[in-house]
């Protein structure tokens, strides 16, 4: 797809980040990180909505690679998730991107039976969170005691539609994808600002389904423009249209993704927020450039060659700029791909440190500049 010039850094960017994630594997085996501290990926719990990215950037490098204990280390934290799966009373809608990632992905490279019903277990679950009046998927749970946020739902969620997709593709069943679809609808009424940015949070009343409140969640303020929650919007319509066909979900994604390239700094990898007045810097986010990185290829391939260099061509910027300023392939105490991710940033947590999301999101959008698919999302 790309020149030779182009093509020769990008297999450059794939062989350096293989070998570290193998380098990697020797500490982190079946484990679950998420952000990395003083050089080491800090390991998380099974449940937390991180745990399918490490597994799935295995599986990505072993479909092209071959290297087999990439995969006989993603098929152990996909059974580890089972402890999740079976027994955890605050699963979330975060089920796409844990078990896509991991049950879908093993489940498309070997056939295998028991990754095909945990990803359909997921599904149902992830189903079961619709709330018909206001026609949303749930975000989460209780987070303590008496805390009601049954009418919370998220942009992230654009992503974990995917899982209702497949389900609905593996079983010849409609609802999963008619649920899919009907979330998707809220977003596009409810998310999207005619600009093309995004909020993060849409608070419903779960009993009537009116809008009560809009938020900004993990981004800067309200009406500001968190730039990883852009990037769930644009891939998870680009799916969306992807799976359904529905041109306004494509319509919507050109809307987000041309807000999306059109703030990015000189050097093409995104600040955190793009709306923050510069009160907080240049503090960037890298993670929310690699998935919308891959986003946009993905993007490129959906729309006339005649119009597609937009997306590939923005998108092959994103990724180079990431490749050669913020990867960390000459420091053997770093075990982060990318350097300077920003996790939650009106929490305090994880701020300027590599994301493991951002890791996999890079990988992702290497294979599909190398054509080396499957990817897991379609
Ligand atoms: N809320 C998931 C994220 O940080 O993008």
């Amino acid at each position: 797809m790309n020149t030779t010039a182009q093509q020769a850094w990008v297999e450059e960017a794939w062989s350096k980040a293989l070998a570290k994630t193998l380098n990697n594997t020797k500490r982190i085996g079946a484990n679950f990180p998420h952000a990395s501290q003083g050089g080491k990926y800090v390991l998380e719990g099974a449940d937390w909505w991180t745990a399918g990215f490490w597994p799935g950037m295995l599986w990505q490098l072993y479909a092209e690679s071959g290297e087999e204990s990439l995969k006989a280390i993603a098929e152990s934290c996909e059974q580890r998730l089972d402890e999740v799966l079976d027994r955890y009373v605050r699963l979330d809608h975060d089920l796409g991107f844990m078990w896509l990632l991991t049950s879908v992905a093993n489940y498309k490279l070997t056939g295998s039976e028991a990754s095909r019903i945990r990803a359909l277990k997921a599904a149902n679950y992830l189903a079961a969170r619709f709330n018909l009046k206001g026609r949303y998927i749930r975000a989460w749970n209780p987070w303590r005691e008496g805390e009601d946020n049954s009418g919370v739902a998220i942009i992230d969620c654009c992503m974990n539609m995917s899982l209702l997709f497949w389900a609905s593709g593996a079983t010849g069943d409609p609802r999963y994808s008619h649920i899919a679809e009907a979330h998707m609808d809220t977003v596009l009424e409810h998310f999207i600002r005619p600009d093309g940015s995004v909020y993060h949070i849409v608070n419903f009343d779960p009993e009537t389904g009116e809008v009560k409140e809009k938020l900004g969640g993990q981004g800067y303020a309200p009406e500001s423009a968190w730039s990883r929650g852009t990037a769930w919007a644009l891939y998870g319509l680009a799916l969306a249209y992807h799976h359904s066909g529905k041109a306004e979900y494509l319509y919507a994604a050109q809307q987000v993704s041309h807000f999306f390239l059109t703030r990015l700094p000189e050097d093409h990898v995104p600040h955190w927020d793009f709306r923050t007045g510069g009160a907080t810097g240049d503090l960037r986010d890298t993670s929310a450039g690699s998935c919308a990185a891959s986003a946009l290829l993905l993007l490129s391939g959906l729309v006339a060659e005649t119009e597609a260099h937009v997306y590939r061509d923005g998108a092959m910027k994103i990724l180079e700029s990431l490749y050669r300023n913020y990867g960390s392939w000459d420091n053997n105490d770093e075990e982060g791909l990318l350097l300077h991710g920003t996790s939650n940033y009106p929490e305090n947590r994880n701020i300027d440190v590599p994301l493991i999301y951002g890791d996999f999101f890079f990988v992702e959008a290497l294979a599909r500049a190398k054509d080396a698919g499957p990817f897991y999302w379609e």
